[in-house]
């Protein structure tokens, strides 16, 4: 099948990480016989620079008309004044809004032979297989007012945290789908004893677990959740968290799995509907690990996160699931076979530059699946 792909490296290690990336999807055009017909965008940094603004216009078309989009990541010191007219971030965040991808999935498992990569005790880590469902669009990074002004008496500066039903209720859906489809337990994010929203939240879930009875819902206040997640992360099959929680919770768990450099993502207008091949709702595939400037431009960045942020463009967006196993398969045989890059190191191993690691993937794509 022949599918078009919108890439967009943007700031950092992007461009490092994406460049395996892609090579690992060209491995899965030839092996599987799909076209990908990539179309190159500019993104935050680079596109302020280029043309004064996070998310160009011309940008913002190719994300629309596109089966998928693989992107790096945005930002860096560079752009990071306080008072900043247009900031990188801002790119991705309008990506994010534009596309309504409220569903953020962010799944965290233990590489048993990465173990020693853990801060975490490794017996801890046993089974541990987990998703972080975050809220992408809403919430306290979107509502308004929002902004920092003067007074008489001092700066003031307002975030706000507003959620409606609607936005509460499609991502719990979208939770107790996963769930369903998995260990059946949905732990959902709040702060039910201070927050408003949260209480909002929390009603909504108990509501709609009637129509889930086979799962079963769990409530955890977000900072006790971000301790059982360390103390107890086998206990934990999805969860569900609002955009900010989210973000911090998605961050704790990824210690577990050895380096935040092997974490994919993917966000989605909603679950894909039907079954088998073909094409579905647009999505965006990212790693988790941001632009870490302080080691861009060195060959040293581990390029997992986005070659495994690829098997889930495969799964979600394009239906291939033969191609995303595939695409699995290849990084565990290339990590059992020894191969690290630097962030996995403490494990011993053949330690190896970026692009190597994208072409040991890429090679075994033909042999695993
Ligand atoms: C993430 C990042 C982003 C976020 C930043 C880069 C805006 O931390 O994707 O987790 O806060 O959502
Ligand atoms: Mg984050």
């Amino acid at each position: 099948m022949r599918f078009s792909i919108t890439v967009l490296p943007g700031d950092g290690v992007g461009p490092e990480v994406v460049e395996e990336a892609v090579k690992v999807m060209g491995a899965v055009g030839v092996r599987f016989a799909h076209r990908f017909d990539l179309a190159y965008g500019r993104i935050g940094g680079e596109a302020i620079d280029a043309f004064g603004v996070p998310l160009p216009e011309a940008t913002a078309a190719m994300c629309q008309d596109t089966d998928a989009i693989l992107y790096g990541a945005v930002g860096g010191p560079k752009w990071d004044l306080f008072d900043a007219r247009v900031r990188p971030e801002d790119g991705i965040l309008a990506v994010r809004k534009n596309l309504d991808l409220f569903a953020n999935i962010r799944p965290v498992k233990e590489y048993p032979a990465l173990a020693n990569s853990s801060p975490v005790k490794p017996h801890l880590l046993k089974g541990v297989d987990m998703i972080v469902l975050r809220e992408l669009t809403g919430g306290l990074y979107f509502s308004r007012p929002k902004r920092r002004w003067q007074t008489s008496r001092g700066r003031r500066g307002v975030d706000t945290l507003r959620y409606t039903e609607k936005e509460i209720e499609r991502i719990l859906r979208v939770g107790f789908k996963m769930a369903r489809e998995r260990r059946k337990r949905l732990t959902s994010a709040d702060k039910f004893n201070v927050l408003e929203s949260s209480r909002l939240w929390r009603e909504i879930a108990v509501e709609l677990s009637a129509e889930y009875p086979d799962v079963e819902l769990e409530h955890m206040l977000a900072d006790n959740l971000s301790m059982q997640l360390i103390r107890d992360p086998a206990h934990f099959d999805v969860v569900v968290a609002d955009n900010t929680f989210g973000d911090i919770l998605s961050e704790v768990a990824s210690v577990l799995s050895g380096s935040l450099g092997l974490l994919p993502s993917a966000s989605l207008a909603g679950l894909p509907t039907t079954s088998g091949r073909g094409r579905r709702p647009v999505g965006l595939y990212e790693p988790i690990h941001g632009s870490a400037p302080d080691i861009a431009g060195q060959g040293i960045v581990n390029p997992i996160g986005a070659i495994l942020s690829v098997a889930m463009l495969l799964r979600y967006s394009l239906g291939l699931h033969d191609e995303a196993k595939a695409v699995e398969r290849s990084v565990e045989s290339v990590l059992a076979r020894g191969y690290r890059t630097l962030d996995i190191a403490a494990d011993g191993g053949k330690e190896v530059k970026t692009a190597e690691m994208g072409d040991l993937i890429a090679a075994s794509i033909n042999t695993c699946g």
